[in-house]
């Protein structure tokens, strides 16, 4: 065998692939409207709003469907996946009911944060806010079977969700969507008009009114599969950071972004004499605090005990929660 070449490994830097999140997103996100659209409609024989009027689905319809970054379901996927070995036909189907019923939740807190009584805004999502298209008794009922369809989709009667998943699903998403969460974050909200907040008051306003939802939809879509405690906790850090990031970037956005390119109304915290992060510690102080959280965010992850790969869906949408333009 003289002569011939030493069988060595021969070592090859490989550069780790860059992730593409819009192709990881473009089929995930296809197919949440597909789900939204047969699951926010009466045309569906024994479906979910069969019989419903349909002025008020009209309304429903109009707060959920063609519209929004869907950043919810994508973290409740995400997350699913990053802790689900094999593609198992149970807990996707769950992960999927749990991506859209986040979704409408968020979507019903839109509608509701839209109206006069709170922060009056005549745009969203790049239309007419629902109270202005549809009226407010309209705006305020689709909101709410909005939320009761929320718990419908976590609950189906068909046996494809397990019983135990089922109601874990309904806890998480009832809590963060209740007084001790995103109702009770509008809460302080609307309380705080014209009244600077410690930052402590403000971060924690923040966590509830924007980030629990975020966080469940991060732990949601770990429950789907069955996460190690270790990794649970690794990505509730991970999703509390990446909750309070929304907000402060949603914050910024309202002083540095245009209503055409938000889709809803720019400049309206100051209008409105909201506490916000700008307001609290300025602008670039907001940003670079945004960056510190993303850092907090991507440091949960490396201690998650999960791979580069089974992350980098969360690490992208981590990233694109921080540096997002809308
Ligand atoms: C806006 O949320 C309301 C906040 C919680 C800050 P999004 O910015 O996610 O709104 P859509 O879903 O993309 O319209
Ligand atoms: C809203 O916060 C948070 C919700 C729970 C809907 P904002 O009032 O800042 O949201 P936008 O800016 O109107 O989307
Ligand atoms: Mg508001
Ligand atoms: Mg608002
Ligand atoms: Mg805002």
């Amino acid at each position: 065998m003289s002569g011939m070449v030493p069988n060595m490994a021969i070592p090859v830097h490989v550069a780790p692939a860059v992730f593409d999140l819009d192709g990881w997103a473009g089929e995930r996100l296809a197919q949440v409207e597909r789900a939204l659209d047969r699951w926010v409609t009466a045309d569906v024989p024994q479906g979910l709003n069969h019989g419903a009027p349909a002025e008020l689905v009209a309304a429903m319809r109009y707060a959920v469907l063609d519209g929004g970054k869907r950043l919810r379901p994508l973290l409740v996927l995400a997350a699913h996946e990053a802790v689900c070995e094999e593609d198992c036909d149970t807990c996707l189907s769950a992960a999927l009911r749990a991506a859209c019923a986040v979704e409408l939740i968020h979507a019903y807190s839109l509608v509701h944060d839209d109206m006069p009584c709170m922060d009056n805004d005549v745009l969203r999502r790049g239309k007419p806010t629902v109270h202005v298209q549809f009226g407010e008794a309209s705006a305020l009922l689709a909101g709410d079977a909005l939320q009761a369809l929320a718990f419908e989709l976590l609950t189906p009667q068909d046996g494809s969700v397990a019983p135990t998943v089922q109601a874990n699903l309904c806890g998480l998403l009832a809590r963060a969507a209740g007084s001790a969460g995103m109702a009770g974050g509008q809460a302080i909200d609307l309380a705080s008009v014209g009244s600077p907040l410690t930052e402590s008051q403000l971060r924690e306003m923040h966590e509830l009114k924007t980030g629990a939802l975020l966080q469940a939809s991060v732990v949601m879509g770990a429950y789907c599969g069955a996460p190690e405690p270790d990794t649970l906790q690794a990505l509730q850090a991970y999703g509390a950071a990446i909750g309070l990031a929304f907000q402060v970037v949603d914050d910024i956005l309202d002083v540095t972004a245009d209503s055409t390119t938000l889709g809803k109304t720019a400049g309206k915290d100051a209008d409105n004499h909201k506490p916000t992060y700008v307001s609290l510690m300025g602008l670039q102080a907001s940003q670079a605090y945004a960056q510190q959280l993303l850092t907090q965010a991507r440091l949960a992850l490396d201690g998650s005990g999960l791979s580069q790969t089974q992350t980098r869906a969360l690490r992208a949408l981590a990233d694109m929660v921080v540096n997002r333009a809308h």
